[in-house]
């Protein structure tokens, strides 16, 4: 009997510091996107899920290459403020974003358009 309450506690314990990892790496990671992204593209609900997961693993693969890739020569009538594009290429050459890249690519996953967070898909 108490064998089983220690097992159960263990259970409990590990199975909700994971739940609550989960959870904060992706709502830290949609911060970051309101932050930084929101400013050029819609809000997640409307971008992030526009995309399934094989693009968004395309666009984060080497820590982002091709999502940095992609931003390098952004044209200034492309979008509306010009400083957005200096924040953004800051952004990307700074640690602040070599620290918020596992959790942008957390949300990124998981809001994605066959993500399991997704609210196309209602999972
Ligand atoms: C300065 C404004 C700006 C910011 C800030 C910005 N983007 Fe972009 N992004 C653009 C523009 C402009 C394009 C090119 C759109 C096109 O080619 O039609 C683009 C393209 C993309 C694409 C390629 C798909 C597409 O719709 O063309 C993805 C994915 C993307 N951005 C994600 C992000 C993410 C994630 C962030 C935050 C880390 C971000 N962007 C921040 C302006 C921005």
């Amino acid at each position: 009997m108490k064998k089983l309450i220690i097992v159960s506690v263990l259970a409990t314990t590990l199975l909700s510091t994971l739940l609550s990892a989960r959870y904060i790496s992706t709502f830290k990671g949609q911060k970051e996107y309101l932050k930084k992204c929101r400013a050029c593209h819609d809000g997640s609900t409307v971008f992030v899920v526009k995309y399934p997961q094989e693009f968004w693993k395309k666009m984060m693969a080497n820590n982002g290459e091709k999502l940095i890739q992609t931003h390098k020569n952004l044209d200034k009538n492309m979008v509306e403020k010009e400083q957005n594009i200096d924040m953004i290429h800051e952004y990307f050459a700074s640690k602040r974003y070599k620290k918020k890249y596992k959790y942008l690519n957390a949300f990124l996953m998981r809001y994605a358009k066959d993500g399991r967070k997704s609210p196309t898909t209602g999972r």
